[in-house]
């Protein structure tokens, strides 16, 4: 192993160019060679965008296409190309780091990589750098306390709806992310679990357009930008 290169997956945060970890910095700074994922349909990357000031000139930026879609096996085919040019690249014994938004543990395509890494590549040398999550980002924005005491917070996806909502018992504190599709039954749930008085939706937090929504009904008469999330509280 002593001639591989070494990955790292790196959350570059939700979008201020301030919320980057030194670590994150350091890593991206060193880097040969800079990965991160696109859907199929577009090639633009925010976190390369986020971490840019950060990423020398002469190193190569490779954006992985990530098709969303239900289709698993053109969704696993993808990963595992993808898994394949990064251990390319650590075989070369160059250093890639994968950058992802936020943190690289929380939603993320890195998700991916890591598990068809294991497989393709399994003594591969590994670091994940943590990130400042959306949510994190969008409590501190508000100076809201996302959870205290002896309270429980639960982080979810809100893309098909409120069901994961209504299937915890005594949630006191959520987190919705994805709050983007199926916002009417998002809402309904947490009508129906108690949360909907002390909600409040965040779009594009840290960002130049970012929009604080105190009326989280107000996401149903619009189609809400999928960088948009959901805090509320008992
Ligand atoms: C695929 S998840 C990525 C989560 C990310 N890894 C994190 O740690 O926050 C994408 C969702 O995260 C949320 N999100 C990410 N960045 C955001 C931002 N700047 N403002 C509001 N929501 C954001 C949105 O709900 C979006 O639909």
């Amino acid at each position: 192993m002593n001639n591989t290169g070494k990955l790292f997956g790196v959350g570059v945060g939700p979008g201020d160019p301030e919320l980057l970890t030194m670590k994150a910095v350091r890593v991206i700074k060193s880097a040969d060679v800079i990965f991160t994922a696109a859907s199929a349909k577009n090639t633009y990357s925010l976190a390369v965008e986020i971490a840019s000031p950060y990423i020398s000139p002469d190193v190569p930026v490779n954006i992985l296409s990530f098709p969303m879609t239900k289709d698993m096996n053109t969704a696993e085919t993808a990963w595992t190309e993808n898994a394949r040019m990064i251990a390319g690249t650590l075989r070369q014994g160059r250093n890639a780091v994968f950058l992802t938004l936020g943190d690289p543990t929380t939603y993320s395509t890195f998700g991916y990589i890591l598990k068809k890494m294991k497989c393709i590549m399994p003594d591969a040398d590994i670091e994940t750098i943590p990130g400042i999550t959306s949510f994190h980002a969008a409590s501190a924005r508000l100076n809201r306390i996302l959870v205290e005491g002896e309270e429980s917070l639960l982080i979810t996806s809100g893309a098909f709806g409120g069901d994961r909502i209504r299937n915890v018992t005594g949630i006191e504190n959520v987190a919705i992310v994805k709050a983007y599709k199926n916002i009417r039954d998002v809402n309904q749930a947490l009508k129906d679990t108690g949360l909907y008085k002390r909600s409040v939706a965040v779009s594009k937090c840290g960002r130049d357009n970012e929009e604080i929504i105190n009326d989280v009904g107000e996401l149903e008469n619009r189609a809400p930008d999928y960088w948009t999330l959901i805090l509320a509280s008992k």
